[in-house]
């Protein structure tokens, strides 16, 4: 079903503007819903692309505002959105927002919309690490600015690293996501744990695993967009923090159990973290040679699903396990169903050749006491909504 929102998509000088249309057809939206804004370097590389692509869409540009000053065009773009989604967004137009700096018909629309902005970056791997960048990016988070990647891979500059624009899929799903949100969860609280947990041997080295925290952090991210206060417990991750959650660093399980029990009572919650089930007994303050005994023995980690089901005063009214199993996934799911007093729980399989770890996939087997549904490979973002539709039924 089509989106009766309103959407004002800011395009700037990034060669990923050539994907945008690809995007556009992705987004659940009648063009006629679009109004695009095309920023000066923007529209010289549009020039070079099929112009057919923007048919039905209405474009503005930096003439149009010129010439037509008494229009405020600027506050009738942004008052008209329901959303705003820069896309691609040079490390330009996301300087000028952080920085209040309103130049030209975009970045004036940017600092004068009063609406939820979307930013899905595109630029070369180091500008996106200029510590210049990442200061302003860091502000605008704070101030509730939502980004959409940007991913690792080959750039449009020859280079390879983080800064490539984020798949039309994934920021489809999400805007999508967005769209249809409904604040259903507003005053609810949940707690949500992601990533994995590092347990050291000694000051060099640790025992991991290669949890990368993007399950959880997409459900922590879609929790938030339904107006629940998101408390997100993550071990060590790249990812960005969402914004409008709360994210609490930890690094070890024991660190994990104690920030998630020293945030209960809460609603809901869920545990997507990868925890590491076991951790050296004996922490070596000097590092470890080379030609030292090789054994090393373990004690057991905190199990933090098992402890919040089986918790007598601080259970959540729903709790939610994950397991990653690389075998007879609907007997252990089951088990774990019961062993750790869980509500639902959500099974993957873990394979040589299909690791969901790291991976924007995944695909689930859905358990609860009474129903068993195999949920097909989705975005983990698509993951998080479907999982979220669930918890908007049960607290209905
Ligand atoms: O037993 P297993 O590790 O497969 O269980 C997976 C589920 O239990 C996940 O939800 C995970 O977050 C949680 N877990 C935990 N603490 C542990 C181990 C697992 O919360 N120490």
């Amino acid at each position: 079903m089509e989106s009766l929102m309103r959407l004002l998509l800011i395009v700037s000088g990034s060669v990923a503007l050539k994907k945008s249309f690809d995007l556009l057809n992705k987004l659940k939206i009648n063009k006629r819903n679009i109004d695009c804004i095309v920023t000066r370097s923007g529209l010289s590389l549009i020039k070079s692309m099929k112009i057919e692509d923007f048919k039905n869409i209405k474009i503005y540009t930096d003439d149009m505002q010129l010439k037509d000053n008494n229009r405020m065009l600027h506050i009738e773009l942004s008052r008209k959105a329901d959303v705003v989604l820069v896309y691609p967004a040079s490390a330009n137009i996301i300087g000028k927002l952080s920085n209040g700096i309103a130049d030209d018909l975009a970045s004036t629309t940017l600092l004068a919309s009063n609406k939820q902005i979307f930013i899905c970056p595109a630029m070369n791997v180091e500008m996106w690490q200029h510590f210049s960048n990442q200061k302003n990016i860091a502000k605008l988070k704070k101030n509730g600015v939502n980004f959409i990647g940007p991913i690792y891979g080959n750039l449009m500059c020859g280079e390879t690293g983080l800064g490539r624009i984020a798949d039309s899929d994934l920021i489809a799903d999400e805007i999508n996501i967005f769209f249809s949100r409904k604040r259903l969860l507003s005053g609810m609280t949940g707690i949500v744990t992601a990533g994995p947990t590092i347990e050291p041997i000694d000051p060099v080295r640790y025992l991991s695993n290669y949890s990368s925290g993007r399950q959880g952090y997409s459900i922590a991210k879609v929790l938030a967009y339904m107006g629940a206060n998101v408390k997100l417990i993550s071990g060590p991750s790249n990812l960005m923090p969402p914004t409008n959650v709360d994210t609490i660093n930890v690094l070890t399980a024991k660190e994990m159990n104690e920030a998630v029990f020293d945030h209960l009572p809460s609603d809901l919650a869920i545990c997507a973290a990868a925890v590491s089930d076991f951790r050296f007994k004996n922490f070596s303050l000097e590092k470890i040679k080379k030609n030292n005994d090789k054994s090393f023995s373990l004690d057991t980690n905190p199990d933090i699903l098992y402890n919040i089901g089986n918790s007598a005063q601080k259970r959540p009214k729903l709790v939610i396990g994950f397991a990653a199993e690389t075998n007879r996934i609907k007997y252990f799911a089951k088990n774990k169903l019961s062993e750790k007093k869980c509500d639902w729980l959500l099974a993957n399989k873990i394979s040589k050749t299909d690791s969901v770890f790291g991976s924007e996939y995944n695909s689930i087997h859905f358990f609860t006491k009474k129903l068993y549904e195999k949920w097909p490979k989705m975005s983990k973002i698509l993951i998080a909504k479907k999982l979220n539709n669930k918890i908007l039924d049960f607290f209905e």
